[in-house]
């Protein structure tokens, strides 16, 4: 029994299930080349279809992640968020109403789209809940037979929060948190008002910036912004911090009273924006910390799943597995909404079609691959000088290049599905060079000096890195260095003292594996600096576009499965 499940607005992507084993996951942007792309997914629907080998017609179900009939609470909300500015322009309002409006209407469409551009078929047609996609995303190919649930995000139709139980094949709802209050929200909004772009995902930055600073404006944000309150619940006052008007860069004379004046994009960051992102970050944690004190105590459950796009808050994540009563926890590398796509699959083949639960998602690895040959041929097409080598050989040769300095751009196997590069589309370089992380932010990356980049390492050499053992496939979670170990791999280590490491396993990616071995070898250090392979743009994903990416930019080598090319 084939079934895709659909992400179609932000974030679009399609996942193709087959009795229950994943086929096949990517999102929209990697082949649109347009980050986040929004919109219906056709060729990732295209790339799910070809790498399972069927046509449409061979779908029994098709699962979109949406209700869209839900739409007026959200878009009432919006309305009302938006009178109450005084400074509001009519017209955008309107505008901005009418978008919404638009696309989430066209939802009702989706099965004649797909009829007439992908062929006659017979699959049934599904609308689910934003919510419960997510929950089933981490859920239901989690290890876990019962666990609690935590999915916290922006919005989905309607419900920013939900607590579930996960049993068997079943996920149930506990309880849902509704519109204003929304953590992803007030998170956009900071985001926003620190200069950044919500847009664009950038909440990433305020995250890596809350490192340093101190969280002088706690106090403000947790009286007046975002409360936790007695029923493991938490407010959001939209009078004083609304994520509808942060879009606009709008903010309440009580904001900018309490924070100071907003920072626009490309100005200086001060001292007092470091401080305001660490006061966010910290009462995000805090929050989340509090009600899952709530999800315990109602489910007794020692398992955890966290999804939604709040769940890649990797700092809150490190606190989750430190502060929270939950034992063991697991997070889907989708966990925001292109793993809906995989959610969506999922509820229909266990809860809608009541089949047994029969895969574990231990790997990212679902996307798109190109053989050697194929590596070669492009490359010869491109003009490009390379050398087709041997594993024995190629891989000692990458690694005493790192070692000696040079940043590689590392193309293999299958892409990552989520927006973490696993060492399968990543750059990377000695995590020993302290240096390393500047150069790779400014001078390869183009982005600001303040964003961490991660380790990946032997999973069996976690413990002496970190003082204990520590299971992350996704690097999704940020935890403490020994400090004994922080001279050592400098690059990695964020201001704090902290790393996001990828845990790799050799059953899992035994190529990148024996890669890192080698460059142990030589280094007698067990770990790779790893960043995503793109400049400004959405991760490669074919050939082409590493070799795009390598002629744009200033790296020193690039390899495409065998096939490595050294710069002049
Ligand atoms: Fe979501």
């Amino acid at each position: 029994m084939y079934i895709l499940g659909l992400t179609t607005l932000g974030d679009a992507a399609a996942t193709l299930i087959s009795d229950g084993q994943l086929v096949a996951a990517a999102e929209e942007e990697r082949f649109s080349r347009i980050k986040h792309h929004s919109g219906f997914p056709y060729r990732s629907i295209e790339y799910c279809l070809e790498e399972g080998g069927i046509r449409i017609g061979d779908l029994a179900h098709i699962a979109l992640y949406w209700k869209p009939w839900v739409l007026r609470h959200k878009a009432l909300q919006a309305v009302k968020s938006l009178t109450l500015s005084r400074n509001m322009f009519s017209a955008r309002v309107n505008r901005g109403v009418a978008q919404v409006s638009e696309s989430y209407l066209g939802m009702f469409r989706y099965p004649h789209l797909l009829r007439r551009h992908f062929g006659p078929s017979t699959f049934k047609f599904h609308y689910l809940e934003h919510h419960l996609c997510h929950a089933a995303s981490a859920f239901l190919v989690s290890p876990f037979e019962t666990a609690a649930i935590l999915t916290l995000d922006g919005t989905g139709e309607d419900t920013t929060t939900m607590f579930s139980r996960g049993e068997g094949t079943r996920v149930r709802p506990l309880k849902r948190i509704k519109l204003p209050h929304s953590l992803g929200q007030f998170y956009s909004a900071v985001t926003n008002f620190l200069g950044f772009d919500m847009f664009a995902g950038d909440e990433w930055k305020v995250m890596g910036l809350a490192a340093y600073g101190e969280p002088r404006y706690y106090d403000f944000f947790a009286r007046r912004v975002l409360s936790a309150n007695g029923d493991n619940d938490f407010r959001v006052n939209i009078q004083v911090l609304d994520h509808h008007l942060a879009k606009l860069y709008q903010f309440s004379d009580e904001a900018i009273e309490a924070l100071g004046q907003p920072r626009r994009n490309g100005e200086a960051i001060e001292q007092r924006h470091q401080d305001v992102a660490a006061s966010a970050q910290r009462l995000l944690e805090d929050v989340v910390l509090h009600m899952l004190q709530g999800l315990y105590q109602q489910t007794r459950e020692e398992n955890l799943c966290l999804a939604g796009g709040v769940a890649f808050n990797s700092v809150m994540n490190g606190r989750i597995m430190k502060e929270s009563p939950f034992k063991r926890f697991f997070i889907q590398p989708a966990a925001g909404d292109a793993g809906c796509s995989l959610g969506a699959a999922y509820l229909v083949f266990h809860s809608i079609c009541k089949r047994p639960r029969n895969f574990q998602m231990e790997h990212a690895y679902y996307g798109p691959q190109f053989s050697s040959e194929e590596c070669s041929a492009a490359l010869r097409e491109a003009g490009l000088h390379f050398e087709t080598l041997p594993d024995e050989i190629l891989l000692p040769r990458v690694a005493r290049l790192i070692a000696d300095g040079a940043i590689v751009g590392w193309f293999q196997g299958r892409m990552e599905f989520g927006p973490r590069a696993l060492g399968n589309r990543s750059f990377l370089a000695d995590p020993r060079r302290a240096d390393m992380r500047s150069l790779l932010n400014q001078k390869v990356k183009l982005r600001e000096w303040f964003r961490p980049l991660a380790p990946s390492m032997l999973e069996e050499c976690v413990t002496d890195i970190f003082g204990r053992p520590h299971h992350d496939p996704f690097m999704i979670t940020v935890i403490n260095v020994l400090e004994s170990q922080r001279d050592r791999i400098p690059s990695v280590v964020h201001v704090d003292g902290t790393a996001r490491p990828q845990t790799v396993s050799r059953k899992t990616n035994p190529r990148y594996w024996q890669l890192i071995r080698e460059f142990e070898k030589i280094s007698g250090v067990p770990v790779l600096l790893n960043t995503s392979f793109n400049i400004q743009e959405p991760i490669v994903c074919t050939p082409g576009d590493a070799i795009k990416t390598f002629r744009g930019a200033s790296f020193d080598a690039l390899v495409l499965e065998n096939n490595l090319v050294i710069r002049s």
